[in-house]
């Protein structure tokens, strides 16, 4: 106890002194920090060098540039240079770039401007790409310059990468719809996991990036789906108009049907492969288009309805 009173008191009467020299010499910390470097510089001329940008770019009080990087270019760690030091270090010397975190994590499109509406619609095409029925979608869009987005399968990346990359040169958003779309709720979390990273790196191998929107086959989702696609910054994309088109509704009550059922942030479901049916839903586009058209509706991507 008595040690450390006797302790405390030798500490206030060097804050006094420290107080008394820096009023005393005037011209304040400046001349304070000229007389440390001096002996800072002499005492450790033995090739002690702090590392550029550890220095001090401006000494506590110090108007002084040039002198506070003297200081930090000879000062060692031991004495009040390495106290001035950490005082004097400005935050600014910390580089701009600072990475955050290391995960890989997917690579952000480009969104679609709403402009003035609010009446925002989404065209999705599920399971391809193919060569068949997805080109000819892409020719339609293109041609009507509309833009959608394509939830793609694993395995028919990888038969046609250069269809997913027409997708993407073209402008649209595409999103991992898993590898072999399968019912991902009677899945384990491990094969889950599986289905999506590999529908990922061909997504990756064929475009060079991973989407960030992802859709459930069959719209099939669990909880462990979910929390997965959460926890890796994927946005889980579902509908909320479904022209069964697969199953072989004609191509005009594909356009009936869209007409009756639009709504703002709708979200509607097509798909470009799988099987005869899809023609219907080429014969039907452009008319589907005009429509929305001339209700109002903006077409934007999938997740900026969801
Ligand atoms: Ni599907």
């Amino acid at each position: 106890m008595g040690r450390e009173r006797k302790h405390g008191r030798i500490v206030f009467v060097w804050i006094i002194m420290a107080i008394v020299m820096v009023v005393i010499s005037g011209c304040g910390a400046s001349q304070a920090l000229n007389m440390s470097t001096v002996v800072g510089g002499e005492k450790h001329s033995d090739g002690n060098v702090v590392k550029e940008g550890q220095g001090p770019q401006t000494g506590s009080g110090a108007g002084d540039k040039e002198d506070a990087v003297i200081i930090g270019k000879n000062g060692n760690e031991d004495g009040d240079i390495v106290h001035l030091d950490l005082e004097g270090k400005p935050s600014k010397d910390k580089p701009d770039n600072v990475i955050v975190g290391e995960l890989d994590k997917p690579d952000q499109q480009a969104e679609e401007q709403p402009g003035k509406t609010d009446k925002l619609i989404a065209l999705t095409f599920d399971d391809g790409p193919d060569k068949r029925y997805t080109t000819d979608i892409l020719d339609i869009l293109k041609d009507k310059g509309v833009k959608a987005t394509f939830f793609v399968v694993g395995q028919q990346v990888a038969k046609n990468p250069e269809v997913l990359q027409r997708i993407v040169d073209e402008g649209h958003a595409i999103g991992n719809h898993t590898y072999n779309h399968k019912d991902l709720s009677k899945l384990t979390k491990q094969q889950i996991i599986e289905e999506v990273k590999t529908g990922d790196a061909v997504i990756k191998k064929a475009v060079g990036f991973t989407p960030i929107m992802f859709r459930a086959p069959y719209g099939a989702v669990s909880d462990t789906l979910k929390d997965l696609l959460k926890a890796n910054n994927r946005e889980l994309v579902g509908w909320n108009i479904d022209t069964r088109d697969w199953a072989g509704t004609s191509a005009s009550d594909i356009r009936k049907m869209i007409k009756k059922e639009a709504k703002p942030n709708g979200i509607i479901l097509m798909h470009s492969f799988g099987g005869k049916h899809i023609k219907n839903t080429v014969q039907a586009l452009p008319g589907v288009i005009d429509d929305l058209e001339e209700m109002g509706y903006t077409f934007v991507f999938a997740d900026q309805c969801a």
